[in-house]
C-alpha cells in the first residue's frame, strides 16, 4: 500500500505556504523516487464553515491512516465571536490530542546567510542549532478542571489545571535523552519547581529517568524563567531542551526569533513509532499579510522535510530539501519578513519555485 500523506492547509497564510510545500511534494514525486499519495481535508476556521467543526471526525480518519500530515496554521479574527470549543486553535488541539502527538520537536537553526536577520549581535547566534522538545498532550492546555464561573458577586473565576503524571514526564523525557544522543549529548530540562509541584515532580522523575537510562547524556535543569533569559544571553550553551506544554509553546516562540524570523521554523509533533506524525510550521496563520503572496513559505518546506526525515524514512531526501533552503537562502533570496540589505525580495510562490530549482542542482551534484 502506498504510504498517505494528508495535507491540512488551514487558515490565513496556510494554504499559500502549503501550496510551495506540495510543489516540492510533486518535485519529490517527479524526479526522487517518492512514491506517496496526497489528500487533501480542512482544519481550523475553514473546517468550521465548511463542517461546523475545527476537526471534522472524518478529517480525523482521514488522518489516522496516513503516515504524516502536513499543516499551515489556523486561526483569524474572523473566527473570533465562534464559542470557545470550536475556534480553530480548538481543531489544533483536537488533532493533537486524538492522535497522541505528545512529542513536539521544533528546532531553532540559524542558516549562516540569514545570521544579519536575528534581532541579536550575529557572533551570538551563528551556527546556532538548538532542539526544543515540547510536551504536546498535557498540562495546563489539557488539564481539568477548567473553565470560568459566576461567583454570583459580579466577579468570574476564570481556571486550569496544570497537572503532570509520570509517566507522561518520563515519555517525553526519553524522547528528548535519545535525541541528544544523536546531536551534541546534552539536556537541559526547563520547569518552575520553585513554586509549582507539578514542576517539582517533572524535576525529580527527569533525574530518575536520566540515572536509570541515560546517564551518558549531561542533563542540567533550569528554571524556566531563567531559561527565557539564558536563551537571549548565550544560547549556544543549548542543546536540546525539554520542557511542558505551556513553557514549551513560550521558549520556542523566543527561540524562533533567535534565527531571524518565525518564518524559519518547522516542527514535528510526533506519537509512538510507526503512528501517524504532525508537521507544521511553528507560526501563526498571519492574517494580516494573508492572500497576498507575501508569506514565507520556508518554515512549511522545512516541516516537510521532517516529515521526509521523522515519517517518511527519507532522511536522503530530507537532506536534499534542507541543502536546497540553504542554497536558496545563499543565493539572496528573501520573503519580506527575512529581507535585508542587498537581497532580493521574492514572493511565497516564488520562493517555493526557488526551492524546486535548487533542488534541481542539488540532485545533479548528488549525482556528479
Ligand atoms: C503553537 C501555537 C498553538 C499552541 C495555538 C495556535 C493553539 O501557538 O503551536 O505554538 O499554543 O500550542
Ligand atoms: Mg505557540
Amino acid at each position: 500500500m502506498t504510504d498517505k500523506l494528508v495535507i491540512l492547509p488551514g487558515d490565513g497564510i496556510g494554504p499559500e505556504i502549503v501550496a510551495e510545500a506540495a510543489k516540492v511534494v510533486g518535485w519529490l514525486k517527479d524526479n526522487a523516487d517518492f512514491d506517496i499519495e496526497i489528500e487533501h481535508d480542512l482544519i481550523g476556521g475553514q473546517a468550521y464553515d465548511e463542517y461546523g467543526e475545527p476537526l471534522a471526525d472524518s478529517t480525523l480518519e482521514k488522518c489516522r491512516s496516513a503516515k504524516a500530515i502536513l499543516m499551515g496554521s489556523v486561526g483569524g479574527p474572523k473566527w473570533d465571536g465562534v464559542e470557545y470549543n470550536k475556534r480553530p486553535e480548538a481543531g489544533l488541539l483536537r488533532i493533537r490530542k486524538e492522535l497522541n502527538l505528545f512529542a513536539n520537536l521544533r528546532p531553532a537553526l540559524v542558516f549562516d546567510a540569514l545570521v544579519d536577520a536575528s534581532s541579536l549581535k550575529p557572533e551570538i547566534v551563528k551556527g546556532l542549532d538548538i532542539l526544543i522538545v515540547r510536551e504536546l498532550t498535557g498540562g495546563v492546555y489539557f488539564g481539568e478542571p477548567r473553565g470560568i464561573e459566576d461567583l454570583g458577586n459580579g466577579e468570574r473565576r476564570g481556571y486550569n489545571t496544570q497537572v503532570y503524571t509520570t509517566s507522561e514526564i518520563k515519555r517525553i523525557g526519553a524522547v528528548a535523552f535519545d535525541l541528544a544522543r544523536k546531536r551534541s549529548n546534552k539536556v537541559t530540562s526547563c520547569e518552575k519547581c520553585n513554586v509549582m509541584e507539578s514542576g517539582m515532580l517533572w524535576r525529580e522523575d527527569i533525574t530518575a529517568l536520566h540515572a536509570s537510562a541515560y546517564d551518558d547524556v549531561s542533563l542540567e535543569h533550569m528554571l524556566a524563567d531563567n531559561c527565557a533569559m539564558q536563551l537571549l544571553r548565550n544560547p549556544s550553551q543549548f542543546d536540546v531542551i525539554v520542557t511542558d506544554n505551556l513553557f514549551g509553546d513560550i521558549l520556542s516562540d523566543e527561540a524562533a526569533m533567535l534565527t531571524g524570523s518565525l518564518g524559519m521554523l518547522p516542527s514535528a509533533s510526533l506519537s509512538e513509532p510507526g503512528q501517524p506524525g504532525l508537521y507544521e510550521p511553528v507560526h501563526g496563520s498571519a492574517p494580516d499579510i494573508a492572500g497576498q503572496n507575501k508569506a514565507n513559505p520556508l518554515a512549511t518546506i522545512l516541516s516537510l522535510s521532517m516529515a521526509l526525515r521523522y515519517s517518511f524514512e527519507r532522511g536522503d531526501l530530507a537532506d536534499m530539501v534542507e541543502a536546497a533552503v540553504k542554497d536558496v537562502l545563499d543565493s539572496g533570496k528573501r520573503t519580506g519578513d527575512i529581507m535585508s540589505e542587498g537581497c532580493t525580495e521574492v514572493s511565497c510562490s516564488e520562493m517555493g519555485e526557488a526551492v524546486c530549482s535548487a533542488l534541481e542542482s542539488v540532485q545533479a551534484e548528488k549525482a556528479a
